[in-house]
């Protein structure tokens, strides 16, 4: 990196600002973390739960770990520091939208519980909700819907999350779904009784 730090920058209040916006939509904004192996439906449910919330007509927005890695966070890889820095970044982009009041779901693998735990310092108690998609190894390997768990098995993919790099279990997350077994409208379900629970969603009608 060739970048200096900036220096003589102010930060500027808005007037315009998130309970002003939530007053406006109705709705609180938050941040739904969803965490878990590749392949244990982090995308799927993460989207599917976008779809109901726009259903509601909420703000809502997905950040997606195949998307952002093709533009916002190209340059990086999956060495340990490289995913450090992609949810670094993650976590301040999910900031910016939880400022602006959207509900914003995160799809990351997000492996390493310090990296998590720093997205969750970023912001204030109750507007992080940590979604743990706990569909086993066994169970995402037998899926495979992508190919690479036997190109990592192979060798071909090295630091492969479950197989050559590790994946560190929340330990008390929020919300811990289990994505192996149970169907996509009863994992939805779970989400969104939460979000309701919680009060960041109005209850269903
Ligand atoms: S993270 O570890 O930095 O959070 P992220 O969610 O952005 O990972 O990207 C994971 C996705 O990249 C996986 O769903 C998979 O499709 C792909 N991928 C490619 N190489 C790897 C790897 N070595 N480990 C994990 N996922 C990988």
């Amino acid at each position: 990196m060739t970048t200096s730090r900036a220096t003589n920058i102010v930060w500027h209040h808005s007037a315009v600002d998130r309970a002003a916006r939530a007053h406006q939509r109705g709705h609180r904004s938050a941040i739904l973390w969803f965490t878990g192996l590749s392949g244990a439906g982090k995308s799927t449910l993460a989207n599917a739960v976008n779809s109901a919330l726009f259903e509601q007509g909420l703000s809502c927005y997905v950040l997606d770990g195949d998307n952002v890695r093709h533009g916002l966070c190209s340059d990086l890889g999956f060495s340990d520091a490289d995913r450090e820095e992609n949810i670094r970044r993650i976590g301040e982009v999910a900031k910016l939208f939880l400022d602006a009041g959207v509900v914003v779901l995160s799809a990351f693998v997000s492996p390493f519980k310090a990296d998590r735990r720093r997205a969750r310092a970023l912001v204030g108690a109750g507007d992080f909700v940590e979604i743990h998609c706990a569909a086993n190894l066994a169970v995402c390997e037998g899926r495979d819907t992508k190919g690479l768990y036997a190109k990592a098995r192979a060798g071909a993919i090295k630091e492969f999350t479950g197989i050559s790099s590790p994946y560190e279990e929340p330990e008390a997350p929020e919300l811990r779904i289990d994505t192996g077994d149970q169907t996509l409208e009863a994992c939805v379900r779970d989400v969104m009784d939460y979000l309701a629970a919680a009060g960041i969603i109005p209850a269903a009608p």
